[in-house]
């Protein structure tokens, strides 16, 4: 039976097929005025007609939104994964409105992004059914990647949309442990980790259109267990188009906020290829005339030279992000340290700018750093290893998850860990990754506020890269009952259910979903929440 492994990716979405030892990457097809385009890559968009309610997915998308004259009847949404983080923290979910003097700014998505996503996954699935010639809604069972530093929610709304889109999703990976395991199969020839001489190291750096994540990964014959992991959210190629098109205006006299949106989305796409062609080492001058986007103004050039200039403090923090995990990493770890002993993998389609070469092997000299020969390919590649269940593999917690809880009779905070960065998440078939806790209640309804974040200051409470998740509003006081709905309003502080511990058991499955059961001894009653922001 044909499997997939699927790396639904900012910029575009990579499905590989497994079929009978047969790796293949799956094609995508267009037909367009001038013949048919076909790609390895579908991207990951959608635009949608608004009074007929029409959507086109991937390059079509593309495609006709580039071809259209202001039209405040269609919505534009680039970058889906994007938008996807920002709805899952609450956010405002960006889309691009061409209003009816191509001047209207980017306005707020006026649909629902999860049902988007699965319709957006739907047409995946139609496409990958057409280039297999397989029936159209066959099931297609499928290992599905998401970024290390992905929230419980970006997870769960991931993992939900596919299963509604037909897919069977019969494991999840983060995307740079794909990558060391598409690496360790590639310098094996396909017997998984085994003929590597020996256990090794593998730090991968993924650096694609939106995210950067980095992990390092620990290869014993078939088996990869990710050490550490940790990655920056708004980071990639995206914000090198910018920065590349900011230049461009800088030197013509403009801002950025003086486009149109159309206008600004084909300049930033030719900000894109320019960009890319750096990749070539034969560009002496990035370049960009106006007058093809309408604009009455002479042609600009900027010498690549000073565009690695400005690119180089965006690159710095995650080359800091990689020296971290090597160190979060040696300390699980002892056979792990900068040297030659470590290769560091660099994927991603972002990872072609020479400057990112450049800078890992300046920061890292010791070690083996390794450019892939499949920035777009190699995350699906690895899924779609893990689909035949040839190798094992085990991710841990990128970030300390865990709530805010007074202390001192409520005069002060403190910040209970649940569960640590570096916390080894269960593989699949595995009991759920458990933690109790007893909490003596100072209200009589609980308010937990969970939160993820990246480090903790000297006074143990979350510093860096903090993210709230959804709260919980749980009460202690046995006369309310657990199924209605609390409110935050009705909270009161009181000592009168101080002797009647409540207590917290906390679980993780093997896709990295948190729960809490939260019991009531006293009059043996629970409740089991899901804690995510959906
Ligand atoms: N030759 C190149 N030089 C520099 N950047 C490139 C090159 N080719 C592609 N890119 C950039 O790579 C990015 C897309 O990479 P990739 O497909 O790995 O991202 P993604 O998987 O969609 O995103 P993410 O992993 O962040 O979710 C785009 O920003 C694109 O401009
Ligand atoms: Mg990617």
């Amino acid at each position: 039976m044909a499997r997939l492994g699927i790396d639904f990716g900012t910029t575009n979405t990579v499905a590989m097929m497994h079929d009978r030892g047969i790796f293949s990457v799956v094609h995508h097809a267009v037909k367009t005025g001038a013949g048919t385009i076909v790609q390895e890559v579908f991207p990951s968009s959608i635009l949608i007609h608004r009074s007929s309610g029409r959507r086109w997915y991937g390059l079509e998308a593309e495609r006709r939104f580039g071809q259209l004259g202001p039209d405040p009847d269609h919505v534009f949404v680039p970058s889906l994964k994007r938008q996807l983080r920002n709805y899952a923290e609450g956010r405002r979910v960006q889309a691009i409105v061409p209003g009816a003097d191509g001047r209207e700014e980017t306005a707020e998505l006026p649909y629902d992004l999860a049902d988007e996503l699965t319709g957006f996954l739907r047409a995946l699935a139609e496409s990958i059914c057409q280039n297999q010639r397989l029936p159209a809604g066959e099931p297609l069972e499928a290992v599905v990647t998401w970024p290390a530093n992905a929230n419980g929610a970006q997870r769960h709304i991931t993992r939900r949309s596919f299963r509604k889109a037909g897919f069977v999703v019969i494991d999840t990976l983060n995307e740079p442990t794909a990558s060391a395991i598409e690496l360790a199969d590639c310098l094996t020839a396909g017997r998984g980790g085994k003929a590597l001489g020996g256990p090794q190291a593998v730090a991968v750096f993924d650096l694609g259109g939106g995210t950067f994540d980095a992990s390092v990964v620990w290869i014993e014959d078939d088996h990869f267990e990710v050490l550490a992991a940790s990655g920056i959210e708004d980071l990639g190629g995206d914000d090198f188009d910018r920065v590349l098109l900011e230049m461009f205006l800088s030197a013509m006299g403009g801002a950025i906020e003086d486009l149109g949106p159309l206008t600004r989305y084909a300049l930033l796409r030719q900000a894109r290829a320019q960009k890319e062609a750096i990749a070539s080492g034969t560009v002496r001058s990035l370049f960009l005339n106006p007058r093809d986007f309408g604009l009455e103004r002479p042609p600009v050039t900027i010498r690549p030279a000073a565009y690695a200039d400005r690119i180089r403090p965006l690159l710095q923090p995650a080359i800091a992000t990689l020296g971290r995990v090597i160190a979060q990493a040696a300390g699980r770890q002892p056979r792990v340290a900068p040297g030659p002993g470590l290769t560091i993998y660099l994927v991603g389609g972002s990872a072609r700018l020479p400057l990112v070469a450049e800078m890992v092997s300046a920061a890292f000299p010791e070690c083996r750093v390794v450019l892939t020969d499949k920035p777009f390919t190699s995350v699906a590649m690895g899924a779609a290893i893990c689909s035949t269940e040839r190798v094992g593999y085990r991710d841990v917690f990128a970030r300390h998850f865990g709530l805010i809880r007074l202390r001192d009779h409520g005069r002060a905070e403190m910040f209970d860990t649940v569960f640590s960065a570096g916390t080894p998440v269960p593989r699949r078939g595995e009991p759920p990754l458990e933690r109790v806790a007893w909490y003596y209640p100072r209200h009589n309804i609980g308010h937990l506020k969970y939160l993820e974040c990246v480090g903790l200051d000297d006074n143990g409470m979350p510093a860096d890269g903090v993210r709230s998740w959804s709260d919980v509003l749980f009460p202690y006081d046995p006369a309310l009952p657990l199924t209605a709905p609390a409110s935050r309003e009705e909270i009161v502080s009181t000592d009168r259910f101080a002797d009647q511990p409540v207590c917290e058991i906390y679980r993780c499955d093997a896709d990295g979903v948190i729960t809490v059961e939260l019991r009531r001894p006293a009059t043996g009653e629970a409740r089991t929440y899901e804690i995510y922001r959906d």
